[in-house]
């Protein structure tokens, strides 16, 4: 069979501000996703939230893309967002940046993570296990630290050492400015390591698009790599991405993949979506109530059995103890980086911040800026 892990998320109202999705909506979302289990549209499917976005993790054979199970995700939105809007709820429908996209949700305002594999549970997969990343508050380009370290550097993934990884990943890099449509270059990993890292290091303009297994052609990694801004040509909103990540065999195992999250890297997001500031790894459904409104990462792990039905339950890796040092550590940095407030490197670049009221106010003023009097060359006699 021809499986496809869909994961659309959104960010369409929360309570109390930008923290979490209300019960209600959370129900809205999964009653429509247990109908279109009913009718056969999905095999299955799980719903959870990180901070106020919304993912739907879903299995089903209608290939990526579909306009079908596309369609699905936007009638669940549009349903939780009809509870919000209700309730009085902070931003209800925020992501649904279109009226009524036909057909695939791509560039609408969902994020969206697809990826696709031949589910016969023999050869090279005898179990199919796979992770699904959820962050809020941050950037798009959010998992391209975490993702190359797994993937291409042996200190994280001692795995790619074995043979078969030792031929390394191919990585899909998406030009995330191109607004004409998704650019993207395909470098393999570790011959191309530099080129890789000199692309991710700028987490605003290039994303992990995908990342393929160079000996297998196996697709691991899918990310919703793409820029509300670029959707809307403003600030609505933080992209807050999700990334689907299959893991153990030909791939490297969950610890392997969870590890470069101990970093609790700095991104840019945040209040505002403006400031750098760094990501915490939380357990799933948690909202962003602590001081600053840090970036947050949440990661659900499932089996898929032989007909592409989810195992009865699910991991949630990074509700572990062993997060709590990690998550202190998040904190301790994010008041050091906050104490310098607005200051230099503290904030993302005014490119960044154009999209959102900053630019009315920076505008406002150049038009107030004069040449020095007394610094003007003096006129040629
Ligand atoms: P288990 O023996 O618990 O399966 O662990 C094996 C392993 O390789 C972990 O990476
Ligand atoms: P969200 O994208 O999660 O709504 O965050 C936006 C924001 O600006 C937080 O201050
Ligand atoms: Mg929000
Ligand atoms: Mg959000
Ligand atoms: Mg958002
Ligand atoms: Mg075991």
């Amino acid at each position: 069979m021809r499986l496809t892990l869909s994961v659309i998320k959104a960010d369409i109202g929360s309570v109390g501000g930008h923290t979490k999705p209300s019960t209600r909506m959370m129900a809205a979302v999964e009653g429509e996703v247990a109908k279109a289990i009913c009718d056969g549209l999905l095999i299955d499917a799980f719903v959870c939230h990180t901070g106020d976005d919304i993912a739907i993790i879903m299995t089903h054979t209608r290939g990526e893309g579909s306009s079908e199970v596309h369609q699905l995700a936007w009638k669940a939105f549009l349903a939780a967002t009809s509870v919000a809007k209700t309730s009085g709820l902070y931003g209800a429908g925020q992501d649904l940046l279109v009226d009524a996209p036909s057909g695939n949700v791509r560039g609408a305002g969902p994020g969206v993570a697809e990826l696709s594999f031949d589910h016969n549970l023999s050869g090279t997969r005898p179990a199919e296990s796979f992770m699904v990343f959820a962050a809020d508050k941050c950037g798009p380009g959010a998992y391209n630290l975490p993702l190359y370290l797994a993937f291409a550097d042996p200190m994280y993934c001692a795995g790619l050492m074995l043979p078969p990884m030792i031929k390394g990943f191919r990585f899909h890099v998406i030009d995330m400015d191109n607004t004409a449509g998704d650019s993207v270059i395909e470098l393999d990993a570790p011959a191309d390591g530099y080129h890789i890292a000199a692309l991710l290091r700028d987490n605003e303009r290039f994303g992990i698009d995908r990342i393929v297994s160079r000996t297998h052609g196996e697709v691991a990694v899918a990310v919703s790599a793409q820029r509300l801004h670029a959707i809307a040509g403003k600030y609505t909103g933080k992209d807050d991405p999700v990334a689907i990540v299959r893991n153990q065999g030909i791939f490297p195992a969950p610890e392997e993949i969870v590890s470069p999250f101990a970093k609790a890297h700095f991104v840019g997001g945040d209040a505002r979506g403006s400031h750098v500031m760094p990501l915490m790894p939380v357990p799933i459904n948690t909202p962003v109530t602590g001081m600053y409104c840090l970036p947050i990462v949440s990661c659900t792990g499932f089996s898929i059995d032989k007909d592409g039905r989810f195992s009865e339950s699910f991991t949630d890796f990074f509700d572990n103890p062993a997060w709590d040092e990690v998550r202190r550590r998040a904190q301790r940095k994010a008041i050091e980086m906050r104490s310098q407030g607005w200051s230099g490197a503290a904030m993302l670049p005014y490119s960044e911040l154009e999209y959102g009221g900053f630019r009315d106010t920076v505008s406002s003023l150049l038009k107030r800026f004069q040449m020095h009097k007394e610094h003007k060359p003096e006129a040629a006699e």
